[in-house]
């Protein structure tokens, strides 16, 4: 049987395959660098990933290293570390609650993200959708999130979104938000 990529990893894919690759991507939470590959694979020359786990980040240094001869794109550190501007910011498989206790705290956490990369031109985000409804203290309710929750969130942004997993079929419902501005 063919193996069958995460949706995810093909939207993010798709969605950058056709961009300009000087732009400028920052990655938050990439684990063991799945997606960094992705970026790597595509040729986007200014990649930076954060993630704070340190054996995770090592795990993805070294996947990076090993399959492109990069270094210096896998940073060990909690985002935001510092302002730094992206123009790509990519936020997928990683929805933490972090101490938010509400909606309210998670979208503000969101915007806090997106400001510290200088408000990009592209987000590139995946949530746990509303319309998941299964008690689940890995994702808290305050994590779940609708159409109208991202685009209050981002009003002067041209959005559309992808079901990424769907209940019951997967463990939960995500959706991956393509979000884009215009400056
Ligand atoms: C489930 S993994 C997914 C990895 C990657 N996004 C992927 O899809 O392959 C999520 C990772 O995000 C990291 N993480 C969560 N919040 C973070 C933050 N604010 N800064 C850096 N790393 C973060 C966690 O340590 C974890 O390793």
């Amino acid at each position: 049987m063919e193996a069958k990529f995460p949706k995810y990893w093909e939207i993010v894919f798709k969605e950058l395959y056709p961009l300009d690759k000087n732009l400028k991507v920052i990655e938050i939470g990439c684990g063991q660098g799945d997606v960094t590959s992705i970026l790597c694979y595509l040729g986007f020359y200014n990649v930076r990933a954060y993630e704070m786990d340190s054996l995770m980040s090592k795990i993805a240094a070294n996947k990076i290293e090993q399959i492109f001869g990069r270094t210096k794109i896998v940073m060990c550190s909690q985002y935001p570390a510092l302002q730094e501007i992206a123009d790509i910011l990519i936020l997928v498989n990683c929805a933490y609650a972090d101490g938010c206790s509400n909606k309210e705290d998670y979208l503000r956490k969101l915007v806090l993200y997106f400001d510290k990369a200088n408000r990009p031109k592209l987000f590139l985000l995946e949530v746990i959708d509303s319309e998941y409804k299964i008690p689940d203290e890995e994702f808290p309710d305050c994590l779940r999130l609708n159409s109208d929750d991202i685009k209050a969130t981002f009003p002067q942004a041209y959005i559309y979104s992808y079901i990424t997993y769907k209940y019951p079929q997967n463990k939960r419902t995500k959706k991956l938000y393509i979000i884009r501005h215009t400056k």
